[in-house]
């Protein structure tokens, strides 16, 4: 794994958009993994950013987003579907029938993952997926200990996760307990992986992943028997 120490979170995120850009203007039909969170907001204004200034075209970019609630409407605030499209979608050129994210209100939850799977590899696969990570190692929503080789797939929320996620909601009772997400598996397809990581409270996890063996209780750990991936973080999620 090689890895970008940034002095800022504004450094973090310009040198990840450097990299998306890259790899949209040298493959304008990329297939793009894409995260929520409060981490990659920055990479997201900086890529509407040049879309407004003409230096990129999403015309031909196919995304899929990691995760979702459930349950959770689409038209929900809190849905990671109301997130891309306010902080993303709605302010680019993508097409809307590129556009992938799990449904968090499947009539049918396996048919839900098994058809998110067959679309992404009908896609040609994830060429750059960009992930955030959570306090306690996870990514996507692949809570530790769980069952790490999966593919998408329904899961519960840790207590830490969901406190931490708390922050979006009025209150930590509104917090959904489950989650559809991809899976270890499916992340480890994509071609390419950048993980970000800001703040203090990544420290831990950041960590973790740079000197621990490959475990379960840090999923993010996993990514270490990928061939391509970069770690950006800031100097708060670096030292500590
Ligand atoms: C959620 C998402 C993850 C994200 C994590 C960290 O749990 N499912 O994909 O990486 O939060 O979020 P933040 O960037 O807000 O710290």
């Amino acid at each position: 794994m090689r890895f970008i120490v940034c002095s800022d979170y504004a450094e973090m995120c310009a040198e990840c958009t450097k990299q998306i850009s890259a790899q949209i203007i040298l493959k304008p039909n990329s297939v793009l993994g894409l995260a929520t969170g409060s981490t990659p907001i920055g990479v997201y204004e900086n890529l509407v950013q040049l879309y407004q200034n003409n230096e990129l075209d999403f015309s031909g970019v196919t995304t899929f987003n990691l995760d979702e609630y459930y349950p959770i409407s689409a038209d929900n605030t809190q849905s990671y579907h109301f997130f891309m499209q306010s902080h993303l979608f709605s302010k680019i050129n993508i097409k809307p029938q590129n556009i992938h994210i799990l449904d968090g209100m499947p009539a049918d939850i396996e048919k839900e993952c098994r058809d998110y799977e067959k679309a992404i590899v009908r896609s040609g696969g994830i060429d750059l997926q960009l992930l955030g990570i959570g306090k306690n190692g996870h990514i996507g929503f692949n809570e530790p200990g769980k069952n790490l080789n999966a593919t998408t797939h329904l899961t519960d929320l840790t207590e830490t996760t969901i406190e931490s996620n708390a922050r979006f909601f009025k209150n930590v009772n509104e917090v959904p307990r489950k989650a559809l997400t991809m899976g270890i598996s499916t992340i480890l397809r994509s071609k390419k992986i950048i993980l970000l990581a800001s703040g203090f409270e990544k420290h831990m996890a950041v960590q973790s992943l740079l000197t621990d063996n490959i475990n379960t209780q840090t999923p993010a750990t996993m990514l270490k028997v990928h061939p391509d991936v970069l770690l950006i973080c800031d100097k708060e999620a670096y030292e500590g």
